[in-house]
């Protein structure tokens, strides 16, 4: 059984590892869904920058409103550029044929924070280099190919791919991508580009499960009962028995 249990892991190591779309360590998010003042500015930051293209299909504006504390005046001004109402979901401008355009749809990023998670979001916002064979003169060191262009330039400025030599399997030197290094600045210090690409995260984090803040909390609350309730039970316990022995 061991042996056949092993046998599977050695087989199916090699399909896992080319599945991977990179072998680049990620970079830590550091996202915190109980900051509302990171998810108001990280809805702001989506609503400029990316819902151009992107859709968030199961979240309702209005919904958004009361989670992030802001009354649907503020809403309408600050977040809602299109002709939608409260009641909407948050749909892209993009036309369906987007593909021609791009190659690729962009995709509904309304789960996508729970798919890949947001260490793999904030790294992918921090991973655009210059590529002139590409489209777009820009690659992903952690989506190589991507066929989105790199759509927070102004802000975080380009930066140039860091190469490796490394001998493949033959023993011969080969070119391998390791990182990525700034080459022309942007508007935004890197530390102001960290925090805005932490905001847009974090609010993608939010926005794949509008009630993960509640239940965090509520999940707390249960286990304090559970413990005081435990404390309860336990005198219970010791004034049944006391007379036993
Ligand atoms: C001009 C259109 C456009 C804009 C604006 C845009 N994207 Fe994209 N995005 C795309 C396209 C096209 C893809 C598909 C890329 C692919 O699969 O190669 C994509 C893919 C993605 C993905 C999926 C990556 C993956 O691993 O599959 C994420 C995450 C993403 N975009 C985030 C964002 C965020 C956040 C913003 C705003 C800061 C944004 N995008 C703005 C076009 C856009």
């Amino acid at each position: 059984m061991l042996k056949h249990l092993l046998l599977t892991v050695v087989v199916l190591l090699p399909a896992g590892a080319m599945a991977q779309e990179s072998e680049i360590p990620l970079l830590h998010a550091g996202t915190d869904i109980n900051n509302i003042d990171s998810l108001q500015r990280g809805a702001r930051n989506f609503m400029n920058y990316c819902s151009g293209c992107h859709s968030l299909k199961y979240l309702r504006y209005n919904r958004m409103a009361q989670d992030l504390k802001m009354t649907e005046p503020e809403l309408a001004a600050n977040l809602m550029f299109t002709s939608s109402k409260a009641v909407d979901t948050i749909n892209s401008a993009m036309p369906s044929d987007a593909e021609t355009w791009f190659g690729k749809q962009p995709p509904d990023l309304s789960l996508i924070a729970r798919s890949k998670g947001v260490d793999y979001l904030y790294s992918f916002l921090h991973g655009f280099y210059a590529d002139k064979t590409r489209i777009w003169g820009v690659n992903n060191l952690y989506l190589p190919n991507a066929a989105m262009p790199h759509v927070l330039e102004d802000r975080q400025g380009l930066q140039k791919p860091v190469f490796k030599n490394e001998p493949d399997d033959h023993g011969s030197a080969r070119m391998v991508l390791v990182g990525v290094d700034a080459m022309t600045p942007g508007a935004m210090k890197p530390e102001e580009y960290d925090q805005f690409v932490r905001d847009t995260v974090n609010f993608l984090d939010y926005a794949g499960e509008p009630v993960k803040a509640k239940r965090q909390s509520m999940g707390i609350f249960v286990t304090l009962f559970l413990l005081v309730f435990l404390a309860f039970a336990y005198l219970l316990k010791k004034e049944y028995w006391k007379d036993v022995h």
